[in-house]
């Protein structure tokens, strides 16, 4: 007999690019073989993200171990998934967020909890013989079939390839050199198709590194998310370097590829002060690290600009928003941690224009999926994101062409837990039905 009824979930522990456990669980509906999931982890994280359950027991891997979250789906969630339809994502996704009966998914984890929806996506995709993007798909129309947005190329409607947004040079928490910021990344916005899009980006990136390292810093050593992670003399020098990466492969900044940078502020925010330490110690308030931004993009083609204050920081937020939102995309990562309830507010208050999308950070397929319809319907741009623990999962590739988001983060272009995706999107490149809109999607704030 065969039908998509689950019949069997199954968890592990496996590992992911920092060599840390993270969970993986398999689901497998009745005669169909199983689908597979692994979950994300990060290390810059947002304090108000769900819950990632860790053992804590000190004795082996450093407290890491995540064998406590791999018991968990294989009893309390096996015994709550077996026999449900695994098409039926919303109601999986219910009956998961009702089981662990916390606000922070912190009893079961939010990487048990992930790892299980997910998987149902995959089971069900075997169930049903489409391919995972289609299944994403058919899960996002459930959602949203009639979201529209204002902004050009309507991100949502369609499904399309995204626009990658690629780490150059690393800092914060991300690599060992002494950068405050953590990406320097190149948005590619002049391509005219995810193929070359993606040219453009390796050869930057092979130049980014040639000259690193003739100017003496090590232009082969990189971070966690395969940026280079060089030590230079100051913050504003590895915007230099992506620059002249640029030129150096015959494009044009600004023209061709623009810049974004992530801030991710919260690491080096203390008690209302911004601590930047690169040239030498600096306390900042916030619209002192607002005026900085805006010097580096009156003087660099930015056009994006991420976390660029603390996750609790709303007054500096609404300031910064005020001065460069119509200029600059703002995203919201640790301020919103996919989280729709938090979003709201910054719609509300008038913060950001953009939201870093990533499942972990929430816990479930359709609380994400939630967040992405909210951020269209009031005109924010939704970005897909991975973590700086990744794995060979392709999850956000697919997620990110079947709901037509429009941009995709994934770190760089070396690092094979990154080109995983990468890879996936120059497969799912070929087929005719997935249109690419590009940089066009910036159009309203390049003109
Ligand atoms: P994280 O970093 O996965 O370490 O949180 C990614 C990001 O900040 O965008
Ligand atoms: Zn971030």
């Amino acid at each position: 007999m065969t039908s998509t009824r689950i019949q069997n979930v199954h968890a592990r522990e496996v590992f992911d690019s920092r060599g840390r456990p993270t969970v993986e669980v398999e689901i497998a509906c009745e005669g169909y073989r199983a689908g597979r999931a692994i979950v994300p982890s990060g290390a810059s994280t947002g304090v108000f993200e769900a819950l990632e359950l860790r053992d804590g027991d000190a004795d082996r891997l450093q407290g890491l171990g995540v064998r406590r979250a791999v018991e968990n789906v294989n009893s309390e969630i096996r015994s709550a998934l077996v026999g449900q339809n695994a098409t039926d994502q919303q109601t999986i996704d219910q009956l998961l967020i009702e089981l662990d009966g916390t606000p922070n998914k912190s009893r079961l984890g939010a990487n048990a909890i992930l790892g299980a929806s997910l998987a149902a996506v995959y089971a069900a995709a075997e169930a049903e013989d489409v391919r995972p993007v289609d299944q994403f798909r058919f899960i996002w129309n459930e959602h949203s079939t009639r979201v529209s947005s204002g902004r050009t190329g309507n991100p949502g409607l369609a499904s399309c390839l995204p626009l990658p947004m690629v780490n150059m040079i690393s800092g914060g928490k991300h690599a060992g050199g002494n950068l405050d910021f953590q990406d320097y990344l190149i948005l590619p916005v002049g391509a005219t198709s995810y193929p070359q899009a993606f040219e453009w980006i390796v050869t930057v990136y092979q130049h980014v590194g040639r000259l690193l390292t003739k100017s003496g810093f090590e232009g082969v050593l990189v971070g966690d998310e395969g940026g280079y992670g060089p030590k230079l003399a100051s913050n504003e020098q590895a915007l230099d370097f992506v620059v002249a990466g640029i030129e150096a492969a015959g494009l044009r900044p600004g023209e061709d590829v623009c810049i974004g940078l992530d801030v991710a502020s919260a690491h080096f925010h203390h008690e209302g002060k911004y601590r930047l330490a690169a040239t030498g110690e600096e306390e900042l308030i916030a619209s002192e690290v607002i005026n900085l931004l805006e010097d580096w993009v009156n003087r660099y083609p930015i056009i994006s600009i991420e976390d660029g204050l603390d996750e609790n920081d709303w007054d500096g937020w609404q300031e910064l928003t005020q001065r460069l939102g119509d200029r600059v995309q703002l995203i919201g990562d640790d301020l919103f941690v996919t989280n729709k309830e938090r979003l709201q507010r910054g719609i509300d208050s008038g913060v950001a224009n953009s939201v870093l999308i990533k499942l972990n950070q929430i816990g479930t397929l359709t609380e994400t999926l939630q967040a992405m319809k909210l951020a269209l319907e009031n005109d924010y741009w939704p970005v897909v994101s991975a973590r700086s623990g990744e794995t060979e999962d392709t999850t956000i590739a697919d997620l990110v062409v079947a709901t037509g988001a429009g941009q995709l983060k994934v770190g760089s272009v070396a690092r094979s837990e990154r080109l995983a995706k990468y890879n996936q999107l120059l497969r799912l490149s070929e087929c005719d039905a997935f249109s690419y809109v590009g940089g066009a999607i910036f159009d309203a704030i390049r003109n």
